[in-house]
Formats: C-alpha cells, sequence, structure tokens
C-alpha cells in the first residue's frame, strides 16, 4: 500500500528518497511522487514505475536537500498524475499522506468556502489546504500541522514541508504506522523500516497521536496539544541483504525457498525453552492460565493459519477456539467474554480490518490479547498484551509464504503450551512435538525438492481458466490457502472446498476443464477424501493429488499424483501448503503475471 519518505540532510536527498520509494515497491502502488525544498516548491509525479520517476526527476535536473516522496495505492480517486501524491497548496505546502481521512467532504466544502480550489479526487489534499489555513494564520508550520491533524478523523501518516522553511519536516500519525530514521547529522521518515536500510538502523516509531517536527538540529516529538513526548530509539534488525533478490527470479521464489530457515529460526526458542508461556511475554504465565476460551481474528493468509490452528487449539488443548475474518468480526456484535484470550495474527502487523477487530474486543472488555506478527515494534505487537514475533524475516512477495509457515509453527507452539498448563499434554506426546518441531525444517526443504514436478502440473493449470481445491480436516485450510495462492498470483479463478462438501453443490462444477487439486494427507479422513474423489473422477475430472508416500497413491489416466515425504503427523499442514505455494508461483511464471506485485493488490493493507 501507501509508502512515505522523507529526509532532512546536507546532501541532496532526491537518490536517498527514490532509494527508499524502491525498498517499498513491495508494498504496491499505481503512482510515486516527490516535492523538493530548493527556493521553492519543485513537485514531480509519474504514473508506474519509481523508476520512471526517478528519470523524470533526473530530466528535471531537480535536488536539495529536503524533501518527501510517496508511492500512493488509489482510494479516493483513479491513479492519474493528478492524484498522485505530494499534494500542494498555497505558499509551496506539500503533504504525502497513507490512509483515508473519513471527513474529508466536509471539509473540502469548508476550504472551498474559503476559496481553496482543488486539483484532485483525493482526501489528501484537503490536509495541504487546512495546513495551509492554519499557517495562514499562525505563521508556524508546527503549530499549524498540529492544528490541522486535530480536525483530521480517520486514519493518517503524513508528513509536510513548506516552501518557506527550507530544513524543517513536519510529519504526524494516527492508525498508519510512520517512524523516524537517525544519521548522522541528518534524518529521515518512513512509513517502514526497510525504506531506510540503506541510510541508517537507527530508528524510532511515532505513536498513536504523534506529531513530530524535524529539522537539521534534531527532532521534537509532541501530542497533538504541542505537550513533549518521548519515544525510544531501536536499532533495526531490517538488513539491506534481506532486501536482495540473489539468484532468485522473483521474492516469492526466495521465499518459498527461505522456508527451513524461517521455520528454523522461529522455533529456535521453543527448542531452547520447551512450551512454556514465557514464549508469549512476560504476563505469559498469568494470560494463558487464565482463559477459557480463545478466538482467532486475522485477514487473508493469516487467517488461513487461524483456520489451522483451530483445529490444533481444540484438538491438543481441548480448549474451545473459533477463528474469524477480522472485516467481519470488527462489526458484528459478538457475546464478549473476558476470558476469552484474543489472538490476532498479522505478517505485517499493521493490517488495518486485524486492529481495528482487535481494539473492537478490547473495547467490549477482552482484557488479554496475543499477537503472532512478523513485525517488531508494529501497531499489533504495541496493541496487545502477548506477543510471538515470527522469524521468517522481511517478506517481499504479495503472496504471503514464509510468513504463513511461521504462523503456523507459533500457533502450534500455543496450542501445546496450552495444553501443558492446562495439565491434559502427556511426556511421551511433549516430546514427540519438540521433535517434530526440530524436525520440521528438513521435512519442508524435502518437499522444496518436488520443485521439478509441481512446474510440469504448472504448465497444465496455465491453460485452465479455473481450478477447485479441495482438502479434509485440519487440510481443508490448506486447500483455502493454496486456491487464494494460485488466483492471487495467476488470475487463475479458483476456489476450495472441504472435499465432504463436493457433492453439496461444487461437483456441478466439475469437468474436463476443471483441475481438481486434491491435498491428500495419509491421515484419519484418507478414506473419506479417496471417496470424495472417486466421486470427482466418475464426472470426468482431471485429479491432482498431492500424497504422502506411505499412502501408496499412484498416478493413473486423469489421476496425477506427486508423492510427498511419509506423513509428518500433526505438523503435516506445514508440509502440504509447500507445493500449493509452488504450484501458484510456477503457474503465474508460465502465464508472465507480475508474480511479486500482482495487480489490484498491496502487501500491506493499511485501510479498511
Ligand atoms: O499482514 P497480514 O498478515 O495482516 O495480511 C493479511 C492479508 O492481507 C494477507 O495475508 C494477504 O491475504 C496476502 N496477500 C496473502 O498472500
Amino acid at each position: 500500500m501507501c509508502g512515505i519518505v522523507g529526509a532532512v540532510a546536507r546532501r541532496n536527498v532526491v537518490p536517498l528518497l527514490i532509494a527508499g520509494l524502491k525498498r517499498l515497491e513491495y508494498r504496491g502502488y499505481d503512482s510515486a511522487g516527490l516535492a523538493i525544498i530548493n527556493g521553492g516548491l519543485h513537485r514531480v509525479r509519474s504514473i508506474g514505475r519509481v523508476a520512471q520517476l526517478e528519470a523524470q526527476a533526473h530530466a528535471e535536473q531537480v535536488s536539495g536537500n529536503l524533501g518527501i516522496a510517496h508511492t500512493r495505492w488509489a482510494t479516493h480517486g483513479a491513479p492519474s498524475i493528478r492524484n498522485a501524491h505530494p499534494h500542494q497548496s498555497r505558499d509551496g505546502i506539500a503533504v504525502v499522506h497513507n490512509g483515508i481521512i473519513e471527513n474529508y467532504e466536509a471539509l473540502r466544502s469548508q476550504l472551498q468556502q474559503q476559496g481553496y480550489s482543488f486539483e484532485s479526487e483525493t482526501d489528501t489534499e484537503v490536509i495541504a489546504h487546512l495546513v495551509h489555513s492554519c499557517y495562514a494564520r499562525h505563521q508556524d508550520l508546527g503549530l499549524a500541522t498540529r492544528e490541522a491533524v486535530g480536525m483530521l478523523q480517520g486514519a493518517y501518516a503524513i508528513a509536510v514541508v513548506c516552501a518557506d522553511q527550507p530544513h524543517r519536516l513536519l510529519a504526524a500519525r494516527l492508525g498508519s504506522p510512520l517512524l523516524i530514521g537517525v544519521g548522522e547529522g541528518e534524518y529521515f521518515l518512513a512509513s517502514d523500516a526497510a525504506a531506510l536500510i540503506a541510510v541508517t538502523q537507527n530508528m524510532l516509531y511515532l505513536e498513536e497521536g504523534d506529531v513530530v517536527d524535524i529539522t537539521l538540529a534534531g527532532y521534537a516529538i509532541t501530542d497533538v496539544g504541542g505537550q513533549p513526548v518521548s519515544r525510544a530509539s531501536h536499532v533495526s534488525r531490517v538488513s539491506a541483504d534481506t532486501a536482495e533478490l540473489g539468484p532468485y527470479a522473483h521474492y516469492m521464489q526466495k521465499e518459498i525457498a527461505e522456508q527451513p530457515r524461517a521455520i528454523a529460526d522461529t522455533v529456535e526458542k521453543v527448542l531452547a525453552l520447551g512450551f512454556v508461556p514465557q514464549l508469549f511475554g512476560d504476563l505469559g504465565h498469568a494470560v494463558l492460565a487464565d482463559l477459557d476460551s480463545v478466538a482467532i481474528i486475522a485477514c487473508g493468509t493469516s487467517y488461513h493459519a487461524a483456520l489451522v490452528a483451530r483445529y490444533w487449539i481444540e484438538q491438543i488443548a481441548r480448549v474451545p477456539c473459533s477463528a474469524e475474518v477480522a472485516s467481519e468480526y470488527r462489526y458484528r456484535d459478538s457475546v464478549p467474554n473476558p476470558r476469552t484470550l484474543i489472538v490476532t495474527i498479522s505478517q505485517s502487523g499493521e493490517t488495518a480490518d486485524t486492529l481495528a477487530a482487535l481494539k473492537h474486543a478490547q473495547a467490549q472488555g477482552h482484557r488479554h490479547s496475543l499477537a503472532i506478527c512478523n513485525v517488531p515494534e508494529s501497531a499489533l505487537t504495541r496493541l496487545s498484551t502477548l506477543t510471538f514475533l515470527t522469524r521468517a524475516g522481511m517478506e517481499i512477495g504479495v503472496a504471503s509464504t514464509k510468513a504463513f509457515t511461521t504462523q503456523l509453527v507459533a500457533l502450534f507452539a500455543l496450542a501445546v503450551t496450552l495444553a501443558r498448563l492446562r495439565g491434559v499434554l502427556a511426556r511421551e506426546a511433549e516430546i514427540e512435538y519438540l521433535d517434530a518441531l526440530r524436525r520440521l525444517p528438513n521435512k519442508v526443504q524435502h518437499v522444496l525438492n518436488l520443485e521439478p514436478q509441481l512446474k510440469l502440473w504448472a504448465e497444465q493449470f496455465a491453460k485452465k481458466n479455473h481450478a477447485l481445491f479441495l482438502g479434509r480436516g485440519v487440510h481443508y485450510p490448506i486447500a483455502l490457502e493454496g486456491s487464494l495462492k494460485l488466483k492471487e498470483v495467476s488470475y487463475i479463478h479458483a476456489e476450495a472446498y472441504p472435499a465432504g462438501e463436493l457433492k453439496h453443490g461444487p461437483l456441478a462444477l466439475v469437468d474436463a476443464e476443471m483441475p481438481v487439486v486434491a491435498v491428500a494427507p495419509n491421515d484419519a479422513l484418507l478414506g473419506k477424501l479417496k471417496s470424495n474423489l472417486q466421486e470427482v473422477k466418475a464426472r470426468g475430472g482431471e485429479l491432482y493429488v498431492l500424497a504422502d508416500n506411505d499412502s501408496h497413491f499412484t498416478s493413473a489416466e486423469g489421476l496425477h499424483v506427486i508423492r510427498m515425504p511419509d506423513y509428518e503427523g500433526i505438523l503435516s499442514p506445514v508440509m502440504h501448503v509447500v507445493p500449493l505455494q509452488l504450484l501458484a508461483y510456477h503457474t503465474a511464471c508460465r502465464l508472465g503475471t507480475d508474480v511479486d506485485k500482482p495487480r489490484n493488490l498491496a502487501k500491506s493493507v493499511t485501510v479498511e
């Protein structure tokens, strides 16, 4: 989604802003722009890639020591130069903005009555004029920015520059992330740490309601009322290496391949400490020992992890567990139970629906929450009582892969920890679960070695317009995830069903043109699944089966089988999702789509 970069330095900041925007490209965007203060305001905007903005800025010989830059993912108004950020007002005031201003129509008509004219359809342009109308009264950019943000309703991270103030950068956040980067006598601003890794690792995360006034001499953070606040500085763990592609063609391919390492890093602490409540934070014991149910809330792929966890938590810990899509939960008048642990799952920790759902749960009286997240210091972790940080490393491809498998291992650790706390875990089972986690990275590596066979399947899938994914039990969410991956990156329409539901409707779709993928581990439901597959075969459907080696499935006419390693027991879902990721990836490559930045999608969905 939208990205912000800003810089105040003694050197030309244009290359720094462009490099920062390039590092944010993975988030998804449709236009880009920058504004530089150098004897006046110079604005450059373009549709399409940041490289084009770079060429334009170079051609126009734009340079200067103060600037802001932005990648826009259209919400209000189509992707166009007119709607691209920065937006400007009188006296060389320019603004970039992430988020959505909910009262922009009312503000727009007030500003129009004051004589301001609008050139875009965006909600952001009102901020530029609002800051100007306050600036015209106070002649103080800091005061003007604080007064303006005080009038905004909705979510924002903004950065403001003004032609009169060649070394001053104002910024504010509410509901959208923003951080300050501290360099050697120079300061930066960004919506994501990744943007700044080439210039500094020293960062401060702004909190809700913060306004920061940055000059060459330093920065001052206040609340909207102007009262000073202090924020701790951190050394970012995001490294330049994680953003490099290396030998891979796409980030999605790299991230799929990184899963053995990501899983090993994530389970490291579990293997060292065992299934103890401290894995989830200092309050782990107090919170986990006191719950009587678990409600998991998430979006997209993270929601599929929640669905898997529901099976595990009920089966292993015998704790009632629900899983719900955040955008539904946040508006549902559910019955609160203060002893329910609210678990949120999010790769980014900034997903607007998940954050709002957690706030809704808290407002309803849910005291305790656990965030399973891949980004330290994200809004979600800051809002939650407990945190488990997955150690997938930065995920750049829009299609989530290694974040998903590491979420699964975190959720598995939660299920076993709850079982242990409740006294329902036999010692032998505990040892076996630890062993299973220890084996997992190697097992996933074996699945990755099946890639050439998945590539052959992908050639067939690339010729189709639809696909159906089937699974049963804990592997039904894996079928859902496989279908989401395929549609996201290849744009092939795909659906997933619990295999037992087939004859209740979707069987009508089955013919030779509809490939049917079956996630078929050698578990207690295999016999049932085999009967469901017969129903497909009898209707002339083409079956693609991911079977465990020890289930002795063999290929035949209309039946394509890939033999996975032997059945991996409780952690089998982690193994079975990997070939589905590879299938989606290679199908997309075959079709030539923009694998890492699929159309219409963004990496971090920070608006509702
Ligand atoms: O950052 P989050 O995990 O909260 O993101 C949730 C979804 O937006 C995300 O999983 C999305 O579905 C991915 N593109 C899936 O590949």
